[in-house]
């Protein structure tokens, strides 16, 4: 802010201050405080230059809340969660949290999980093969083995966060490409991978790329074998960060979590379908001899002993008990409800996209209420086209490459959250309409051959194709 800005916090109309002609300077910590007003109104308005939130059809977080669930959001504002000791009641609510996770995923004895809330599923998933990392070192140094050489196993259709524990955490990765006509793993991958030094396997429930599962129960079968047949004991950690809170309600039967033996540790992001805003995720094992004593601080309260496990020190409660909050007011049978509105609607979204004959959908089984598709034949431009062409209408509809060996997979992704009606989903089928014919009249030069692996490639131009095509967690 210049010197003429000086002061200005008592002066006339908000609107007719210097903060509004000039632009305030991004490199200097400012010498001057403004009114509170003033500043609320300046930053309210800029941040109406992003994208609307509910139109961010990009992202699977949650974007929409009940109004009590923020009124408990602020009235839980200012606690840190890590005071334990100050705050036994907020801690109390995570502990049950992890419970009724613990009984929601089929833990044997959900009174013996353990687990944390995390920021988010990254949290959780780091944290989870850490412990796997550990345990395997005790196991390997035990039997008097090397334990300098670990691996973890999983396929390209992971999320990023899997590359990052491997880099930093020093885990040879192994990582399953993909193939032009599979975009998830298969058992028998697998088995070509894994030898004794593998602290893990990943397999994902609700891939970030597609929406597909994994073949959870046929890793889990393969892993069971090995362990009879070798002796590895090889964990296998089920990243959940959407399907965890998609599969209990759509589909009860399907066997993903600790019904399997060998699933260890599951992660579920609370504010992708746990349906909270950012940033709260879960990390839960199947109990706690999966989970390294010597990784564990503890912290006593109440007259009982608190494993703490996170990376962080102090982080927000805000969010967990607003996870709790939606436990409560849903229950099984309202995130049922919810599940099945969000999945019809992706149903019908993807149906008329078949019937229009112009798009082919990946992943007819929806295993989660996101719909991805790509364009059948050569109109004469791409899907990067029709998603700029879409942001026009203020729709944010990613469109991306898959990564190696799919890479020549170019699609669109549409999350379907609970705030997106049929009425909104007929909006965007007719702007998608629309959208398709200007651009069959225009004929634009076609783009998407050029397109880097926006996953992958840790260079410049990934990330800036990653900005313009808005693919996000
Ligand atoms: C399968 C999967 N795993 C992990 C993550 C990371 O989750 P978070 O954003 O909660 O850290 C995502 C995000 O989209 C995801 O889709």
């Amino acid at each position: 802010m210049s010197e003429t800005s000086q002061g200005s916090a008592a002066l006339g109309p908000i609107h007719g201050r210097p903060s509004f002609r000039e632009q305030f300077d991004r490199s200097r910590f400012p010498e001057h405080g403004l009114g509170s007003d003033e500043v609320y109104e300046l930053l309210h308005t800029g941040l109406m230059l992003d994208g609307r939130e509910t139109l961010n059809l990009a992202s699977f977080v949650t974007t929409w809340m009940e109004p009590q669930a923020e009124q408990l959001i602020h009235d839980s504002l200012r606690k840190n969660h890590i005071d334990h000791e100050e705050y036994p009641a907020a801690s109390l609510v995570e502990e049950a949290c992890v419970h009724m996770l613990g009984d929601l995923f089929h833990a044997p004895d959900p009174a013996k999980v353990v687990g944390v809330a995390t920021i988010g599923s990254s949290e959780a998933i780091m944290l989870g093969l850490l412990a796997h990392k550990r345990a395997w070192r005790h196991r390997q140094l035990a039997a008097g083995r090397p334990a300098d050489r670990p691996n973890v196993v999983f396929g390209a259709e992971t999320h990023v966060v899997w590359d990052k524990f491997a880099n930093y955490f020093d885990v040879e990765m192994r990582k399953i490409p993909m193939r032009p006509d599979r975009y998830v793993l298969s058992a028998a991958d697998v088995e070509a991978q894994v030898d004794e030094n593998t602290i893990a396997v990943g397999a994902v429930l609700g891939t970030t790329h597609i929406g597909e599962a994994d073949p959870i129960e046929e890793i889990n079968d393969l892993l069971v074998r090995i362990k009879a047949e070798k002796g590895w004991d090889i964990p296998l950690h089920v990243d959940g960060a959407s399907g965890a809170f998609v599969a209990p309600f759509a589909e009860p039967d399907l066997r993903w979590d600790f019904r399997l033996e060998q699933v260890a540790s599951i992660n579920a992001s609370g504010h992708k379908y746990g349906l909270v805003y950012p940033g709260v995720g879960w990390l839960i094992f199947r109990d706690a001899s999966r989970l390294p004593e010597d990784l564990v601080f503890s912290v006593n309260y109440l007259g009982g002993a608190q494993p703490t496990y996170t990376f962080n020190f102090s982080r927000g409660s805000a969010m967990i008990q607003a996870q709790m909050y939606n436990f409560l007011r849903l229950g099984r049978d309202g995130y049922t409800a919810i599940v099945e509105t969000m999945l019809a609607n992706a149903r019908h979204l993807n149906e008329a996209l078949t019937a229009s004959g112009r798009f082919e959908i990946l992943n007819p089984g929806l295993a989660e209420p996101v719909v991805t598709f790509r364009i059948k034949d050569d109109p004469g431009f791409d899907v990067y086209h029709m998603s700029a062409r879409l942001r026009e209408n203020g729709w944010i509809v990613p469109a991306y490459s898959l990564p190696a060996d799919a890479q020549d997979v170019h699609l669109m992704r549409v999350v379907v959250r609970l705030d997106l009606s049929r009425t909104m989903i007929e909006m965007l089928l007719r702007d998608l309409d629309h959208a398709w014919e200007s651009l069959a009249a225009e004929q634009p030069t076609v783009r998407s051959a050029a397109k880097p692996d926006v996953w992958t490639a840790p260079d410049k131009a990934a990330a800036h194709a990653k900005a313009r095509t808005g693919l996000r967690a």
